[in-house]
């Protein structure tokens, strides 16, 4: 039997919003939970009327991680051949508008992956980040290892990592785990500002920065650097870039066309 959607999607202004929304398993992430959401993101990336998405929960959890009762029996062969932490625990990455986690409450194993597979984190005050997999004989497996790692550095992601202990969200801002900490009764008001923001700026402008940050993790300075350059000098092909120099010059709002 196939529970009822575990995700509430909708749009406001020009964001496109998804809730996580699986109070009872405090948004445990499950296989169809993971389908749902991947399959909300494709949506929204494909939407014109979205220029940005936020990824949240509930105020007591973002997620606590992949369901446990759902592994817990799965065998070697289960794992390794039945695309067990498939396709669809990275859709996330295939986004490419911007992809905000607003997180308030635990964002734990798997939930604190998926919040560092978006572009962003914004926690509320009350947000708490760990790896607690060490706990249940197992590590993380979409990538907290190598993510968190780069975010924090060795010291503390293996203190995390191995120790299982939790990040309060004065430390995780501290590590640079997350770009702000905001109260959680404006948590919400705080990622919409954000996504309102960027809806507002010249769509290619805003993919292609993305795309840019994201090189740094994949590739050498140099490279990295050369990457930026071809990308930069591209964007003075398009109208967006005469219209916001211009706007500039002229001391007025720019109207992007997002060409
Ligand atoms: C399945 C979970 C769950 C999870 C919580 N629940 N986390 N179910 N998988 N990851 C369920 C509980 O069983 C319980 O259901 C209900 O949610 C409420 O949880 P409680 O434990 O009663 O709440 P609380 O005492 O407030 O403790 C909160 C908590 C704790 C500290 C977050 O629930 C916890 O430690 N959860 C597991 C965290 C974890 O180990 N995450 C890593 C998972 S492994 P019932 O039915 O009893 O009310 C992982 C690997 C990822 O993420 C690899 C990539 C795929």
């Amino acid at each position: 039997m196939t529970e009822a959607s575990m995700i509430l999607v909708e749009t406001i202004g020009r964001v496109g919003v998804v809730r996580l929304n699986r109070p009872k398993a405090l948004n445990a992430l499950c296989a169809q939970l993971m389908q749902e959401l991947g399959a909300a993101l494709l949506a929204f990336d494909k939407d014109p009327a979205v220029a940005a998405i936020i990824v949240t929960g509930s105020e007591k959890a973002f997620a606590a991680g992949a369901d446990i009762k759902e592994m817990k029996d799965k065998t070697f062969p289960d794992v390794v051949f039945n695309d067990f932490i498939g396709a669809h625990w990275e859709t996330v990455l295939e986004v490419k508008k911007p992809v905000i986690a607003a997180v308030a409450g635990f964002a734990l194993g798997g939930g604190c992956e998926l919040a560092m597979m978006c572009d962003m984190i914004l926690a509320a005050d009350n947000a708490k980040f760990g790896q607690p997999e060490i706990n249940l004989g197992i590590i993380p497996g979409a990538g907290g290892s190598q993510r968190l790692t780069r975010a924090i550095g060795k010291s503390k992601a293996m203190e995390m990592i191995l120790t299982a202990r939790m990040m309060d969200a004065a430390e995780a801002e501290r590590a640079n785990l997350v770009a702000r900490v905001v109260p959680l009764a404006d948590l919400m008001a705080e990622a919409l500002k954000i996504g309102e923001k960027i809806a507002s700026l010249s769509g290619p402008s805003v993919a292609i920065a993305k795309d840019a940050v994201n090189a740094a993790f994949e590739t050498t300075l140099t490279e990295g650097v050369k990457t930026e350059r071809r990308m930069f000098l591209g964007l003075f092909a398009t109208a967006d870039q005469k219209e916001g120099m211009n706007a500039f010059a002229e001391k007025r709002r720019p109207n992007f066309t997002h060409r």
